[in-house]
């Protein structure tokens, strides 16, 4: 079993879960080729290196990420800090040779994920992303009924990820808001989820049109230490602008000639964590939901026009899914996708096989929001055009 040495820039959210999947990847999958290592935490808090070491194992925990990048005991290196560290980090992390997967979007806008694959390739290192969702054990089912024609052609793409967690007034103003530190909002925390999943189960978008809207301008700063996603600030304390958008849409025609709408919000009260899709074929439909991540809505025409939805629990006859819970409907949750993506990338990594979503799926994400920004100034149709670098 080959070892792969691992550095993780930032213990936030992303940086604690991936920490998480490479302790309880030997465990939960004994049949892997790979024995992933916690060499090297980064981060600029104190107390979240206190606790890289103390809680995760690491050998080493450093202020200095471009230290743990460079750590010769490192052979890859996870991104999970703020967007817009994202590319200094990926580049150092190509230069040194090392192999890296960055949480998404990477960067906050469109050149940053174009500059990062256009690293990667010229460094000739393995690139990842983690548009997490795709590794869910009923989307991965859905892809492959799609595949197998059971939904017919697919003519329509409804895609949603509408979330709540900047929805109260009072939800504190971290890097998320700044375009110096997140780059755009909505469109690039959340819509490009639904963007990846889209073109992962209907293929590649040619054209879109569409609006955004920002509904809570300004936000407590916070007042102490890392301040986490969810955290709430009080009424009294001091407030600052936020500089990225809440809300956006479109509407779009996909290569093969469906057509598809799209919603992302992070300020909409009522939908929790509704990353969701519905897909409408000639023959069927297919929806899922992340609220309801153990469970996939499949409608099959059929000649008697008796049909109606069925509704598929997730388990152990689907892909990965047995490795957390044995049989059916015991459900598995938000991490499991993180450590079957960990798995997947770190095979790849010992058994030099290609990897999907790397740094090109994520440029495939933002040609799309290039062509949604430039919508917004034109109020018109715009073509996704590729914007990765020749060659690639
Ligand atoms: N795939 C998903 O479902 C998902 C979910 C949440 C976040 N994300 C992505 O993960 C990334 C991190 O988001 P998060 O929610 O974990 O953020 P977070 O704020 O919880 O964590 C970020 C961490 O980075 C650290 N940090 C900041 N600057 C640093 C620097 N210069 N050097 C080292 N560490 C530094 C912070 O102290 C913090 O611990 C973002 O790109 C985000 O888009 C992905």
């Amino acid at each position: 079993m080959k070892k792969v040495g691992i550095a993780v820039l930032g213990l936030g959210w992303m940086g604690q879960a991936h920490s998480r999947s490479m302790l309880r990847i030997p465990s939960l999958f004994p049949d892997r080729d790979v024995q992933p290592e916690l060499i090297v935490c980064a981060d600029v808090d104190a107390s979240r290196r206190e606790r890289a070491v103390q809680d995760f194992g690491f050998l080493e925990a450093v202020e200095d990420w471009q230290q743990a990048v460079n750590d010769p005991r490192v052979d890859a290196v996870w991104v999970t800090s703020p967007n817009m560290m994202h590319i200094p980090m990926i580049e150092a992390a190509c230069a040194a040779g090392k192999a890296v997967f960055s949480e998404k979007p990477i960067g906050g806008k469109p050149e940053h994920a174009v500059a990062a694959l256009a690293a990667a390739t010229a460094a000739g290192v393995k690139s990842g992303v983690g548009y997490n969702y795709l590794w869910a054990p009923l989307v991965i089912h859905a892809k492959s009924l799609i595949e197998s024609g059971e939904i017919g052609e697919i003519t329509h793409y409804r895609g949603r990820f509408l979330s709540m967690y900047g929805s109260d007034e009072l939800g504190l103003l971290t890097w998320r808001f700044y375009l110096d530190q997140a780059g755009y909002g909505v469109t690039s925390d959340i819509l490009s989820h639904s963007v990846s999943m889209a073109q992962f189960l209907a293929g590649p978008i040619s054209e879109v049109v569409g609006m955004k809207n920002m509904t809570i301008t300004h936000r407590p700063i916070p007042q102490e230490g890392a301040a986490g996603h969810y955290g709430r600030g009080k009424p009294e304390d001091p407030k600052g602008l936020v500089e990225n958008e809440d809300f956006a849409s479109m509407l779009c025609t996909f290569e093969s000639g469906a057509t598809g709408t799209f919603e992302a919000s992070r300020t909409m009260v009522g939908p929790e964590s509704q990353n969701a899709f519905e897909i409408y074929g000639t023959k069927g439909a297919i929806y899922w939901n992340l609220e309801r991540l153990n469970e996939l809505s499949v409608y099959r025409l059929t000649e008697d026009l008796s049909s109606g939805f069925t509704t598929v629990f997730g388990g152990d006859r689907f892909p990965y899914h047995g490795a957390f819970a044995p049989g059916q409907a015991n459900n598995i949750g938000f991490e499991d996708l993180v450590a079957i993506e960990d798995l997947a990338f770190l095979q790849s990594l010992v058994n030099d096989t290609s990897f999907s979503p790397s740094f090109t799926e994520a440029v495939d994400v933002v040609n799309v929001q290039q062509a949604l920004i430039n919508s917004w100034e034109t109020r018109a149709w715009e073509p996704v055009i590729s914007l990765a670098p020749e060659g690639n």
